[in-house]
């Protein structure tokens, strides 16, 4: 069996930077014709110009003749300026502004302490239509690591949504039943990315038989329930929810270790887990406006002219990739079988 879906993008990711990025890069360009590139690079890309000089380093990685859009996004501090924001809108390549509350994830320590430092900066966004992306966690430690994201909503989103009802909101990589009827039932300014692992696998995955650190990722893999509500979301046909990979590499030894990083690589096969967690639902038929059109939409975007054609056939990912720092990297689910595999892309 085979579908063919228009070319997809990619709502968020991540491609660091140097070697590393080199590493990754080339994985992302097979599977998507653009990606909305995560600022939490060490420094945070906090600048236009920061931005611009990031996007060249990606372009110039590209591998010969590919053809891939990054888009790119801020990193938000409590001192951003409404004028950066206004030079971000004029760019034009900048197309996004990502809120990291300070502490909850990897290079989040710049991030934004006091929203309401924030306001000249979200005042603009409204005003110009720049979306904001969220990583929609509390980072009280107080809160319950599997809490902090339905607290999140009814603490910060809730009230954001309400002090500025015409900001343009994407609330990132959701994992909670909550999150995912909060989103469906909000007003069209908000919608959601939703990745590949949180469709696919529940909390159970990062304890299988032992510690298993690949499983691991913020916001962390949640109950059944709540995967099982992803996948509604995600299969319903609504515009509002669409394709976020979430894919953020680590070398090996920082994950296999006693404190490792939070982060699945998924660049490799992406389109292949998609489609194997909306085949397992029965709705395969939904996976293109999911993949190829909601995000777009969302972003005010052209949808891309090209396609992908993906084979329903069994192969095994590899153990591991070369990575950056003499290290190697191991995609998600390495060495097991996939149920699909991407076949040809096409830029027409
Ligand atoms: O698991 C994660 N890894 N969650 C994030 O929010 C950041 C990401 C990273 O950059 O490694
Ligand atoms: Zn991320």
């Amino acid at each position: 069996m085979q579908i063919t879906l228009t070319r997809p993008d990619d709502w968020h990711l991540h491609l660091r930077d140097g070697e590393a990025l080199q590493a990754v890069l080339p994985h992302s360009v097979r599977q998507f014709a653009r990606a909305i590139i995560m600022p939490n690079l060490r420094p945070p890309v906090v600048t236009v110009a920061a931005a611009a000089d990031y996007r060249q380093r990606i372009l110039d990685a590209l591998p010969d003749g590919a053809r891939f859009e990054p888009l790119m996004t801020l990193y938000l501090t409590d001192s951003t300026p409404a004028d950066e924001i206004r030079r971000a809108v004029d760019s034009g390549f900048v197309k996004a502004v990502k809120l990291y509350p300070a502490g909850a994830t990897t290079h989040s320590d710049a991030g934004v302490s006091d929203l309401s430092q924030c306001d000249p900066a979200l005042a603009e966004m409204e005003r110009a239509g720049m979306p904001l992306l969220v990583h929609g966690e509390v980072t009280d430690p107080a809160i319950d690591l599997f809490d902090r994201e339905s607290v999140f909503i009814e603490t910060v989103l809730q009230a954001l949504l309400k002090r500025r009802p015409g900001l343009r909101v994407v609330f990132e990589h959701i994992t909670t039943k909550e999150a995912a009827e909060f989103v469906a039932s909000a007003g069209d300014t908000l919608a959601a990315t939703i990745t590949a692992h949180h469709l696919l696998y529940n909390r159970n995955a990062i304890f299988a038989g032992g510690v298993r650190p690949h499983y691991y990722c913020l916001p962390i893999l949640k109950r059944e329930k709540h995967r099982a509500a992803l996948v509604r979301a995600a299969t319903s046909g609504s515009p509002k929810f669409f394709l976020g990979t979430d894919s953020a590499p680590h070398a090996r030894r920082a994950k296999e270790a006693a404190c490792g990083c939070a982060g699945c690589f998924t660049a490799l096969s992406a389109l292949e887990l998609y489609a194997e967690a909306f085949d397992l639902a029965g709705s395969l038929e939904k996976l293109e406006a999911f993949a190829s059109f909601n995000g777009a939409d969302f972003y005010r975007l052209p949808r891309n002219k090209g396609s992908v054609i993906l084979e329903k056939e069994a192969w095994t990912l590899p153990e591991s990739l070369p990575y950056a720092l003499d290290d190697e990297l191991a995609p998600l689910r390495a060495g097991e079988l996939l149920t699909w595999k991407l076949r040809e892309t096409s830029d027409q």
